[in-house]
């Protein structure tokens, strides 16, 4: 598959055929997780891979899945057979960038953007591309502040790494999809600016 194809082939699927997936395929997956960039080479990017069905099942009931299926909606979490939980570390942005490199006898960076979840961003969409470059499919959710609180205590999490969403992985079964996709994806024009924010420009 080429890369144009595989991204216009991507889209977050949140139905899943309990099939496993193959330690094969996932550690292909993961690996290529593990070519996402990060400031200064910090990596600070970690994945938290859950395929035991009592810990997925706990998780489907952190993220609140019963109440999700009521509305109409499939048993996302607890049918995916494999949940990446993606998580950032400050902590290793902090001590990369007050190496004698980064600092260059100057202050602390301040951090106007937070790179590690730039960086958890980028090694999502790795993820997310690298499970569609395997035939499956992908989702991504928020867990929100207490879920992510009690995904902590589940799992182990350090206090000083931060879980930004779980990734769920999988053979694609057909999903209800998403009301979000309802508001159309903006032109290319609109999102493109050229020379200037003043003006507008995508290719015509
Ligand atoms: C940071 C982020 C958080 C998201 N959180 C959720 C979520 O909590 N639940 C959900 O169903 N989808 C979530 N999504 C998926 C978006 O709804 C989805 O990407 C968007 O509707 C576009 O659809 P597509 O990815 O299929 O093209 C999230 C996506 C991102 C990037």
């Amino acid at each position: 598959m080429d890369f144009e194809e595989l991204v216009r082939r991507r889209r977050m699927v949140r139905r899943f055929s309990p099939e496993p997936v193959s330690e094969e395929k996932l550690a292909r997956i993961l690996d290529l997780a593990r070519r996402a960039p990060s400031a200064g080479f910090s990596q600070g990017q970690s994945f938290v891979v859950v395929t035991d069905a009592a810990r997925r099942a706990e998780i489907a009931r952190i993220a609140g899945e019963r109440a999700y299926v009521e509305r109409g909606f499939d048993p996302w979490l607890s049918g995916a057979p494999v949940h990446v939980v993606v998580c950032v570390s400050e902590r290793a942005y902090r001590e990369r960038y007050r190496e004698p490199d980064k600092l260059r006898g100057g202050p602390e960076k301040q951090w106007p953007v937070p790179h590690w979840y730039v960086d958890g961003g980028c090694a999502l969409m790795l993820l997310l591309l690298a499970a569609v470059n395997e035939g499956l499919a992908a989702g991504f959710l928020d867990l929100g502040t207490e879920g992510y609180l009690r995904l902590r205590d589940l799992l182990g999490i350090p206090d000083d790494v931060q879980p930004i969403g779980l990734v769920t992985l999988g053979i694609p079964a057909a999903d209800r999809r998403s009301g979000s996709l309802a508001r159309g994806r903006k032109p290319l024009e609109e999102v493109v600016h050229r020379e200037s924010w003043g003006s507008r420009g995508g290719s015509d």
